[in-house]
């Protein structure tokens, strides 16, 4: 019998597990099909690699490059009270078509900022990559990040700093569009979300292997990033994540310092806006999504995750340090999201939308689908289950 999603607000409660592994194949198929990259690491390390950005770049790696991969995640697995979460399915599917290709694969569950995941992981590449790893990914998307010392959990804020933000915000739940105001961050706001979404956790990461003598010649490391363009500043670039973004492009230039022993390198990767488990959490985000994914659709230009991942491995990754960067050091996979004719004709559609059109004016069914899709659930279960 055909599961039915649960949706409360902007989350799904439920998954498909069926679906999931069927989501992760056709990421797989569509890596499948492309020419082997130039760029091809052989020990891959993905923290956050359940989801979104993080599993589309396990995907890559190991079946584009044939990289054997260990994939970090804090995911749910099924119980008494629960199904699951749909990156706890993500991990299995993904793991199975690995080990049908001989490729080792190694799933690792649990808070990435805990020391004990750390040094299962440390652990892990001992065993499993003979004691090195070349390329480390760090993908986490979190609002809450313990500190094991103290045991105090910072919280992330998603706000605008300095000024309220006015904009309408989405309700997947109900399918509609709401006015939302957002009051500016306090300076402690500000701050926590950078301790949680900021580069320092990426930076202790690979201290911790490049201590413990794990990091190969050549290593890169990528953590993501989102820049987006002037009409979403203020809500993003400008905001607390904003700042986050910001000290995570500091910190990937002291960790390109660290890496250059090994001759190694360290980038921030500036993605496209896409429906993930994470950004539809960001208020006043959906109708920006809808009028991208819309204009990009009609322009033969739309990405998802595995396509923006794909490409990053096929022209933007390099190897021996030589990844093809900006003036900033920033490998940029949101240059067609930011392609002039993309965001003229985003404007004039955000212009025309009101909370009556959006849904035929926009993309809406395009960003419902990939978010149900998320969730193990595909257009065909949702038409069946109304
Ligand atoms: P996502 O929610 O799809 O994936 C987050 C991953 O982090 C999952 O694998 C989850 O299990 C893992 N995770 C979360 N907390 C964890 C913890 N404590 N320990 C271990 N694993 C944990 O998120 P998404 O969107 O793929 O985000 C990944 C990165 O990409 C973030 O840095 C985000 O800012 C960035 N990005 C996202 C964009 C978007 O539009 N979605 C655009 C550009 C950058």
């Amino acid at each position: 019998m055909a599961i039915e999603p649960i949706i409360k607000g902007v989350i799904a409660r439920n998954c498909d597990p069926e679906g999931c592994s069927k989501a992760v194949l056709k990421q797989i198929n569509f890596v499948k099909e492309q020419p082997t990259p130039a760029y091809t690491p052989k020990r891959v390390l993905i923290i956050g690699a359940s989801s979104g950005f993080g599993l589309a770049t396990r995907i890559a790696a190991a079946f584009g490059a044939g990289a054997d991969t260990i994939g970090v995640s804090f995911e749910r697995s099924p119980s008494e009270t629960g199904c699951g979460t749909a990156g706890w399915y993500n991990n299995l599917a993904f793991c199975e078509t690995a080990g049908k290709d001989e490729l080792i694969a190694h799933n690792i569950v649990g808070d990435a900022f805990s020391p004990a995941i750390r040094q299962h992981v440390v652990n892990t590449i001992k065993e499993r990559f003979e004691g090195k790893v070349d390329l480390v990914v760090y993908s986490l998307a979190t609002g809450i990040r313990p500190d094991h010392q103290t045991g105090e959990l910072v919280r992330s804020a998603i706000k605008p700093t300095g000024q309220k933000y006015q904009g309408m915000t989405l309700d997947l739940e109900h399918e509609t569009l709401h006015p939302v105001t957002l009051e500016p961050a306090s300076q402690k706001e500000i701050n926590d979300t950078v301790k949680v979404m900021g580069g320092e956790d990426w930076h202790e990461w690979i201290n911790l292997l490049a201590d413990k003598k794990l990091l190969a010649k050549d290593v890169k490391t990528l953590a993501y990033s989102y820049i987006g363009p002037e009409i979403t500043h203020e809500l993003y670039h400008q905001g607390t994540l904003g700042f986050a973004k910001q000290d995570l492009q500091r910190h990937a230039a002291k960790i390109n310092d660290l890496l250059k022993p090994f001759s190694g390198e360290a980038r921030v990767a500036v993605c496209k806006a896409l429906v993930t488990k994470a950004s539809v959490f960001i208020p006043g985000f959906g109708p920006y999504i809808m009028a991208l994914y819309k204009v990009m659709k009609e322009l033969n230009l739309h990405e998802g995750c595995i396509e923006q991942m794909q490409r990053m491995f096929s022209e933007k990754l390099k190897p021996f340090g030589n990844s093809v960067v900006d003036s900033e050091n920033l490998i940029r996979m949101d240059d067609w999201e930011l392609k002039p004719e993309v965001q003229n004709n985003v404007r004039q559609l955000l212009e025309q939308m009101t909370e009556d059109n959006f849904k035929s004016l926009l993309d809406f069914d395009g960003l419902k689908s990939e978010f149900l899709e998320l969730n193990g659930f595909f257009r065909e279960t949702l038409s069946s289950s109304r």
